[in-house]
């Protein structure tokens, strides 16, 4: 037997009992002649002690001992000193004298230390990702990561869920993000695609009658990679019939406070309800569509009080057809103009073509644009804004997306500066009423903002301008990042196709691409709709990580690479020649 107990369990009413214990070395000591080691499995850690004046023969092999090796070790459970228990441990009452051991393995030394919290560099941390997942921060991640789920499993169970696998080699999705390829050795020339998400097939799983489907899925995207994502990621997918919009909401909203008070129980809800907000308002206010509500500092719109006014960077956006607005920032005004500049580097990465700002200081206004603008455009401001001494004001003129944008950034970096962000707080907000359509940044063509089988609002249904055209989608954010997307979806096949028109899709092209959709829909589809959350995202914010690879098992790097096994990788020639692939690139 390699154990009687684990590593984490022995406490001081096991005095007296001998037991066994297997695990890595932690850390060891030598205090002039005893050795102590920290003996180390997933439950915790166990310091045993090799007196040789206890047991001569394995104080004899424990010199011999080193960091990572693998122990099995049996002794006597006696209470520590006095003065020298361990309030951090959960074993910190006890300690084992060993009079047996056995290394049941040795270990070169680590690249980096396990019982450190210094930063490694993160290639080395992903090459040897499975010495860096003995690290506790990454156990305590991946054992939130599997009770989270197992919670979510048993929330969707108990409300009639079926969870159902679909399939990973399947035919490219019309989701916006660029597809891995699988080619076909049977079929030369043709390709499986993986998964973007579930979405054609949970939406199948509606017109074949499961009514209320769920999965804990994995999905691809090849797209470039930041904090928030990578390529290869999980969904908690889900789909409902005959519900409505706050139908699919409720229960989505039930499930994320009963994960939040079972695994954040320390963080308060900043409301519940959650509040909702539209697409518009959401930009509007806090200039982002993932608002983060944790703290105030709401944009205000001014084009109204300059859409004439002699300083044309205002008046100019407003007759082209975009929108002025401002940003009250309180109490910075002392801020340098380093900080500003900065602020505004941060404004033009987001499009803007620069940052016009009033600093209210000493009962006078400061600004490189006051002498353009007339007292009662300035005073007009002042009132509308709310500003006062100690303030600054910023201010944005360009298209509605851009100033939005740039601003609420700016707003952002103000809120961190000025640290008016509470850590202790979970603000989940609903954003809906999307826009149906966006331009594709890179082609300028009209493209499904959340994918093509979301469905119009009522008021909008017909189509007839498609760029105000809204959807009922809604996404659910938390703390400023988005960690769901869902809609109501399109189940009749006129107004699938005129979507499709509506993008351009060719009717050739839209049977080759969704033949099957729309097929389907010939069959009695049901109304439905569903959502889907960025499962890494959701447990990065509850175990407060910076990025999804914290918790994520074995995650690929920022160039998309898998560091641990070494992929991509090349293949040997005569799989690739089965595969019917040609090497052109190198
Ligand atoms: P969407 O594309 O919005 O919707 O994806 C849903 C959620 O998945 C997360 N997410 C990601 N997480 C990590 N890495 C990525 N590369 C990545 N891309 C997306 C986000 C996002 O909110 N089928 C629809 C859902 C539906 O309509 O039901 C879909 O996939 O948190
Ligand atoms: P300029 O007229 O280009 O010298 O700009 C005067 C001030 O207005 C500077 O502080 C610029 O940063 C700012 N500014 C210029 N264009 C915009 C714009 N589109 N939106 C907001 N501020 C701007």
């Amino acid at each position: 037997m390699y154990r009687t107990n684990t590593c984490g369990q022995l406490t001081a009413k096991d005095e007296g009992k001998t037991v066994t214990l297997s695990g890595w070395v932690h850390r060891r000591r030598d205090h002039g002649g005893v050795i102590f080691i920290d003996l180390r499995d997933r439950y915790g850690l166990t310091q045993i002690v090799f007196d040789p004046e206890f047991h001569k023969e394995s104080h004899a092999i424990a010199e011999g001992v080193r960091s990572e090796y693998v122990l099995k070790v049996t002794g006597e459970v006696r209470k520590r000193i006095e003065g020298q228990e361990n309030k951090n441990m959960e074993t910190g009452a006890i300690e084992v004298y060993i009079n047996e051991i056995e290394v049941l393995n040795e270990s070169k030394t680590p690249p980096f230390e396990i019982d450190q919290e210094k930063p490694v560099n993160e290639e080395l941390r992903l090459t040897y990702r499975y010495l860096d997942l003995r690290h506790d921060r990454l156990q305590n991640n991946m054992m939130l990561r599997h009770k989270m789920i197992k919670e979510i499993r048993d929330f969707m169970d108990k409300e009639e869920f079926i969870e159902l696998e679909t399939p990973i080699l399947i035919k490219g999705t019309p989701e916006g993000s660029r597809e891995y390829l699988v080619p076909s050795r049977i079929y030369p020339g043709r390709f499986f695609v993986l998964p973007q998400s579930p979405q054609q097939l949970k939406q199948l799983s509606m017109i074949a009658g499961f009514d209320k489907y769920f999965q804990i899925a994995r999905c691809f995207r090849d797209e470039d990679q930041r904090g928030d994502r990578q390529p290869e990621f999980t969904q908690f997918d889900m789909e409902m019939s005959f519900v409505n919009e706050e139908e699919v909401m409720k229960i989505n909203e039930d499930l994320l406070i009963d994960l939040s008070k079972k695994f954040a129980p320390d963080k308060k809800i900043l409301k519940t309800p959650f509040p909702v907000m539209t697409w518009k308002d959401a930009m509007e206010t806090y200039g982002s569509d993932k608002p983060d509500i944790r703290f105030e500092m709401k944009m205000v719109d001014v084009g109204d009080i300059v859409k004439d006014s002699e300083f044309g960077v205002f008046s100019g956006a407003v007759k082209d057809g975009g929108v002025v607005k401002a940003l009250k920032v309180e109490g910075i005004a002392d801020w340098s103009r380093g900080d500003i500049d900065k602020l505004e580097e941060i404004a033009k990465i987001y499009g803007a073509k620069g940052l016009a700002y009033f600093v209210y200081k000493e009962g006078e206004i400061k600004s490189p644009i006051t002498k353009f603008l007339s007292d009662e455009e300035i005073k007009a401001i002042t009132d509308k804004t709310g500003a006062k001494t100690g303030d600054i004001v910023f201010f944005g003129a360009d298209k509605f997306v851009t100033v939005c944008e740039s601003l609420g950034q700016v707003r952002l970096e103000c809120g961190k500066k000025l640290d008016l962000i509470d850590k202790n707080v979970f603000a989940y907000c609903w954003v809906n009423e999307f826009p149906m359509f966006e331009h594709d940044k890179e082609t300028g063509n009209l493209a499904a903002m959340h994918h093509p089988f979301t469905r119009p609002m009522e008021e909008d249904m017909d189509l007839s301008s498609p760029e105000t055209a809204r959807s009922v989608a809604f996404d659910i954010i938390l703390n400023g990042v988005e960690v769901g997307g869902g809609s109501m979806r399109i189940h009749e096949k006129d107004l699938q196709q005129k979507v499709f028109d509506t993008l351009k899709i060719s009717a050739e092209d839209a049977e080759m691409r969704f033949g099957h959709m729309l097929e389907a829909f010939n069959y009695g589809a049901p109304p439905h709709g569903g959502i889907a959350w960025g499962l890494d995202r959701l447990i990065m914010i509850f175990a407060g990580e910076p990025n999804i690879r914290e918790v994520i098992a074995f995650p690929k790097d920022q160039k998309a690479k898998d560091l641990t096994l070494g992929a991509p990788s090349a293949m040997p020639e005569k799989d690739v020649k089965e595969a019917n692939v040609k090497i052109i690139n190198t």
